[in-house]
């Protein structure tokens, strides 16, 4: 059976005092539950103290991006290896905040999770629709193209990723998908990752998930467990949502 997960994503928010009251919060709220795991992805200024702070904990860490390159003259660029360094789980990959700003196509968030694996880490790849797209009914069309790029370039370790669909429209926004809507899209998702042969990969959702929502769209039969923005920098809310 698959697991459930739930992933912080803090985004470029924190400070060193209010992060080791939020981390020391989540460690301290969080009991070890075989088949749940939570984790927070965090700016990489900060990776050294989520590090200090979660290592002897069941709560594991991670990055919100990371170079496709290994090392060299990338300036501002984070490699792979670096992250590994500083016992990161997780790197998100291909966050549609990343390709609507910074122009990771969907070639680029490919190569970054080949990167991620390369060194032991779990890529969490994002995919999802604009609000045109949905409206254009392109939904389908869009999510698997943006998957396709990494199944293709993964080739057999897809079986190592996760994969998180966040409409852009309900990212930060206070809409969501609905239970419904997110389970449709993901059952698009789990069979395109099922082709690929590897059907037990994590499906996470994301986009205004609060504590209130989290539990009707965890119950869904391919939602995994989900990526939480907003709501993961306070921690009742967060744990809340974990709980559910
Ligand atoms: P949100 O963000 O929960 O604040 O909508 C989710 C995300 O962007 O990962």
């Amino acid at each position: 059976m698959r697991g459930k997960l739930v992933v912080g994503n803090w985004k470029m928010n924190g400070g060193l005092a209010a992060n080791a009251a939020l981390l020391g919060e989540i460690a301290a709220g969080w009991t070890n539950t075989p088949g749940r795991e939570l984790a927070v992805c965090v700016p990489y200024p900060y990776l050294m103290q989520a590090q200090a702070a979660l290592s002897s904990t069941s709560v594991s860490w991670g990055a919100q991006d990371v170079s496709e390159h290994p090392s060299g003259a990338f300036t501002g660029e984070v490699s792979a290896g670096m992250l590994a360094e500083f016992g990161c789980r997780y790197a998100i990959v291909g966050h549609s905040e990343r390709r609507q700003y910074f122009g990771d196509s969907d070639g680029v968030v490919a190569a970054k999770a080949k990167a991620a694996l390369g060194k032991g880490i779990i890529p969490i790849v994002c995919v999802g629709e604009t609000l045109g797209e949905r409206d254009a009914e392109t939904t389908e069309t869009v999510v698997l193209r943006q998957l396709g790029a990494v199944l293709e370039r993964l080739g057999e370790d897809v079986r190592r990723i996760v994969v998180a669909y966040e409409p852009v429209w309900a990212i930060g926004t206070g809409l969501t998908a609905t239970p419904e809507q997110a389970q449709a899209v993901h059952a698009t998702l789990r069979s395109s990752v099922a082709r690929s042969g590897a059907p037990e990969v994590p499906l996470l959702y994301g986009g205004s998930v609060k504590a209130d929502n989290a539990q009707a769209l965890f119950a869904m039969a391919d939602i995994d467990g989900g990526l939480i923005g907003g709501a993961s920098l306070k921690s009742t809310e967060f744990l809340a949502i974990a709980r559910a």
